[in-house]
């Protein structure tokens, strides 16, 4: 065999941590109480999820889905209104619910992470102003350290949050999501309380539960300038303040850091690259700038999210294996990386642009009574990384 045609094995840390994520509302089903829910009953701006992927019901089966590509961890979200649908009560029944979906992940050997929040609120809480409202941080903090004083014995890794400037910047500046507001101050007033709120809910947690990790799950994105002066210094304001100011704020208060990737975004430089179904340039590359980057925190970090919207499923193998290729040259570099969790294990509801974004290993047929799962081929390719604990490459 001729040098050139040797394959190479980058192998992965001992230990190193394989699944996928999903979340609530996405999945799930049968949530009526929340602001998103409400939003698409009363004003129609975003779609209804409706019974979604049944997850509630069908997650056994799913997990066994997962167990079954070789994953050996899973993240998932908790419901807040179905945990407090009614400010300061707390239901003990879907306290149960999610106790049941934690130990099936234990039983299947699918280590749990948890997400205490990801985008939807309860409605007595959205209604009421939500993270513009002053006491939010101490309602926030109530509710994350009931889950945990709940659930911790069951889970050791918990995130307060899922991307909090997405959730302040599409919710109050562009005015695309609940509760459609477009307001700079606005938007200024809730980042500074999701700030509060994250720091609050880490100490009330660990005051409880001090061997909990418990960190927060941010949206990072690579961004590239060319040799322009001005580019050079838009992209790196807007490289500071998307990607490092909340951390910064938080970072006393965190003990791993959650990075979901996406994409990379291109300031006076030209790119040819091919886009997923939703547009967004496919650049699997900037993952390793992103981990990178974020080595100065010192910090474990996970990748929570990373993932494509891909219905033919035509970019989804390699794109998987352009991101591991970037976690490992990361890990290469010293980054202390634990995880890697694929968007999504299952299709799911894509948030205003409803369920015809597809991010699944696994296809839903929603047309179908029982929600039909089928594996998609890249799911495979996925599932040998993730059982070899690595990737070949040529
Ligand atoms: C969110 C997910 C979403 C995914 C794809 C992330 O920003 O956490 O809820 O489905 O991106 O858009």
């Amino acid at each position: 065999m001729s040098s050139e045609n040797k394959e190479e094995f980058l192998k992965f840390p001992e230990g190193f941590l394989w699944g996928a994520a999903s979340a609530s509302y996405q999945v799930e089903g049968g949530i009526n109480n929340n602001d998103w829910a409400k939003a698409a009953r009363e004003t129609g701006k975003v779609p209804p999820a409706d019974i979604s992927c049944d997850h509630y019901n069908k997650y056994e089966q799913d997990f066994d889905i997962a167990k079954s590509l070789g994953q050996n961890c899973q993240r998932i979200s908790i419901e807040w209104s179905r945990i407090e649908p009614a400010e300061g009560r707390f239901d003990q029944n879907e306290i149960q619910h999610y106790r049941k979906v934690l130990q099936s992940l234990r039983d299947r050997g699918l280590k749990p992470f948890v997400t205490l929040w990801h985008f939807t609120l309860p409605t007595w809480f959205s209604d009421n102003g939500g993270f513009e409202r002053k006491d939010a941080p101490e309602i926030f903090a109530k509710y994350c350290s009931f889950v945990t004083s709940q659930l911790g014995d069951l889970c050791d890794n918990f995130s307060t949050m899922n991307e909090p400037l997405v959730v302040s910047g599409i919710g109050y500046h562009r005015g695309k999501w609940p509760p459609f507001k477009k307001s700079k101050l606005k938007t200024i007033k809730v980042v500074k309380n999701l700030i509060k709120s994250h720091n609050l809910a880490y100490k009330e947690i660990k005051k409880e539960n001090p061997r909990l990790e418990v960190g927060v799950v941010k949206h990072n994105i690579n961004y590239v300038s060319n040799w322009n002066p001005i580019n050079k210094i838009i992209s790196s304001v807007v490289d500071y303040f998307w990607n490092y100011y909340f951390l910064k704020k938080t970072l006393e208060n965190t003990d791993a850091i959650g990075i979901n990737y996406y994409t990379s975004r291109f300031f006076g430089v030209k790119n040819d690259v091919p886009k997923n179904d939703m547009g967004w340039p496919l650049n699997p590359e900037g993952l390793e700038k992103v981990l990178i980057d974020l080595k100065k925190y010192n910090k474990p970090i996970y990748i929570t999210e990373a993932g494509i919207a891909d219905e033919k499923d035509q970019y989804r193998a390699d794109y998987i294996r352009g991101l591991v290729k970037s976690t490992y040259g990361a890990i290469q570099s010293g980054v202390d990386i634990r995880g890697f969790m694929y968007w999504s294990i299952l299709d799911n509801f894509e948030w205003a642009e409803g369920f015809w974004p597809r991010f699944g290993l696994v296809e839903i047929d929603y047309d179908s009574p029982e929600k039909k799962r089928t594996i998609r081929q890249s799911a495979f390719v996925y599932k040998d990384i993730c059982e070899s604990n690595g990737l070949k490459i040529k």
